[in-house]
């Protein structure tokens, strides 16, 4: 009895060799093989738009994401440009403005800021001068603004650097301007001397 049924079993698993068909393979574990579940971005004809993948609820807010304070996203406050960067300036924000400032906006603007980064002098254009008066005039928020959403043919920089790293630059921006637009008064007292 256990040798016939043997020999049908292997009987059977050879007949599944060397044919080929157009019919579906039986199955005898189907397993998962079927699942009534939509796949990421699918049609469906269940909802009235006819995508099986649903909007996020309106306002719906990813963990760590939230931007309650819109002004530190966008360096506007109202109608006017944030006046003064809202990160407290301490060396470490100007270290991290530097290196952040040095590879995202030196290509173009150097890394003396003076507007003739390799990019800017290879490509016969020159990005503007951050030691211009008028660019010197301009608010911290207006700079921030800038770097984020860009100007003319400048491109904006909010999807590549975060908003903290934008302020550390606008931060260091004026760090480098003070190179161009210090007087004495910048020096302290015991060093104005040897200053020419
Ligand atoms: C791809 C080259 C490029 C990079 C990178 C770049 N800029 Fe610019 N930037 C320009 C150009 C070009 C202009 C002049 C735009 C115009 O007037 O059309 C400009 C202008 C500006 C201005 C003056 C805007 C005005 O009103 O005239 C500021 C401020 C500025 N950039 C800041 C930055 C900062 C900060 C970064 C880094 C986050 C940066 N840029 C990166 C090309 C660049």
């Amino acid at each position: 009895m256990r040798a016939a049924s043997m020999a049908t079993l292997a009987l059977l698993l050879l007949a599944g060799c060397g044919t080929t068909t157009r019919k579906p393979p039986i199955e005898i574990f189907p397993d998962m093989d079927r699942q009534p579940r939509y796949n990421a971005l699918a049609e469906s004809p269940f909802f009235p738009d006819g995508r099986a993948s649903r909007m996020p609820v309106p306002g719906t807010v990813a963990v760590g994401q939230l931007r309650e304070d819109d002004s530190y996203y966008t360096g506007i406050s109202g109608n006017l440009y944030l006046g003064r960067n809202p990160r407290p300036l301490d060396a470490a924000l100007l270290a991290r403005g530097r290196t952040q400032f040095e590879v995202y906006c030196a290509p173009c603007h150097d890394r003396a800021g003076d507007g003739r980064g390799i990019v800017s002098t290879r490509a016969g254009w020159l990005a503007v001068n951050l030691h211009e008066e008028r660019v010197v005039q301009m608010t911290d928020g207006e700079l921030f603004n800038v770097a984020t959403f860009g100007r003319r043919t400048m491109p904006g920089y909010r999807f590549q650097i975060p908003a903290d790293d934008r302020w550390a630059i606008v931060a260091y921006i004026r760090a480098l301007q003070r190179t161009t637009q210090g007087t004495l008064v910048d020096v302290p007292p015991e060093l104005r001397k040897g200053v020419r």
